[in-house]
């Protein structure tokens, strides 16, 4: 029997990559892939008429206000997004009896803890971003509904703008380039969380009330490390040779304070859905390609 699921968002880094995913898991899923188009996740009416019309038994929340600097000055959209639609959405399969499937943010962390982050540990958001997905997390653990939240962090896709891309960007444009030095985490290629959101899925009858799980790629390094990999690869694809050069966090203003150390710990996740996890440098390689090809196609 198919289980039907709501994916909200579609269209963005994650709801792409996991609408390219979900052709194999056909036989076990039927999904409704939505943007704020089909569904708007603001208006609770228009949730339940969905919920109800779909027979939805699961609902991917990939939708989100994820544009970290202009949050701050953007606060109640931050909101209106992060909280409150969340909460819409909790309810609504609370009242369904549907598993709300959420994402979230390293962000809601301030970077002050000297070991990978567990997913029990407090959260202490420094930015408006941040808060409004810590306020999202806590509608859904007070709505009562059967969730599962998965913390991800520099997530980057062939999909959208992210920061692989703005580097492509760059190395079109410059020789030399500063990046930040001391921030410090680990990217994920949105496919890897694609296939956990899957795996959650496919094993959500062992799951009950709230979990948090942390998701990323496995290993760790700095924005400035992330960038010598990409401008790298980006030599050997595209013949582009960009200088990188270590900058600190306080040489780079941006409006949003971001934590300098956001490395996840990830032995509940893999423990719990019995996954390998690949190394970041891997999984970059793996798509370095068709980032690069949708990166040409989007500038032409
Ligand atoms: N990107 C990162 O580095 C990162 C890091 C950590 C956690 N996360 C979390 O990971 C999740 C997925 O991120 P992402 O990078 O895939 O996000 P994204 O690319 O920004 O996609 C979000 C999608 O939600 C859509 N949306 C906006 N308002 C909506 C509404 N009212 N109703 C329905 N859909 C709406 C957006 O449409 P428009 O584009 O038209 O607004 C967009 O297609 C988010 O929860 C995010 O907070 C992301």
């Amino acid at each position: 029997m198919q289980q039907n699921v709501l994916v909200t968002g579609a269209n963005g880094q994650l709801g792409k990559s996991l609408q390219a995913l979900a052709p194999q898991y056909s036989e076990d899923f039927r999904f409704i892939f939505t943007d704020v188009e089909e569904l708007d996740i603001t208006q609770p009416d228009a949730i339940r008429e969905m919920m109800r019309r779909e027979k939805v038994q699961c609902i991917i929340n990939a939708a989100a206000y994820t544009a970290v600097d202009k949050a701050e000055s953007d606060v109640e959209k931050a909101y209106l997004l992060n909280e409150t639609a969340v909460a819409h959405l909790a309810q609504a399969a609370q009242e369904a009896g549907a598993m709300l499937v959420h994402v979230s943010t390293d962000y809601v962390f301030d970077g002050q803890s000297k070991t990978p982050y567990t997913p029990d540990m407090m959260p202490n958001p420094l930015s408006v971003y941040g808060k409004s997905k810590w306020a999202g997390e806590q509608a859904i653990m007070r709505s009562g509904c059967k969730a599962v939240i998965v913390r991800t962090e520099w997530l980057y896709s062939p999909y959208g703008n992210n920061f692989v891309k703005t580097m492509l960007r760059l190395a079109s444009t410059k020789e030399s380039i500063g990046v930040v030095n001391d921030q410090v985490g680990c990217p994920t290629l949105a496919a890897d969380l694609a296939n956990l959101l899957i795996c959650i899925l496919q094993q959500s009858d062992n799951l009950k009330d709230v979990s948090v799980y942390h998701f990323a790629n496995s290993g760790k390094c700095s924005w400035y490390d992330f960038a010598c990999e990409i401008m790298q690869l980006a030599e050997k694809e595209m013949g582009k040779r960009c200088q990188v050069n270590p900058i600190s966090t306080a040489e780079y203003p941006t409006a949003a304070t971001r934590p300098n150390f956001s490395l996840f710990d990830l032995s509940k996740t893999a423990q719990d859905f019995h996954i390998d996890i690949p190394d970041w440098r891997d999984s970059l390689r793996a798509v370095f390609s068709q980032i690069c090809h949708n990166f040409l196609n989007d500038i032409r």
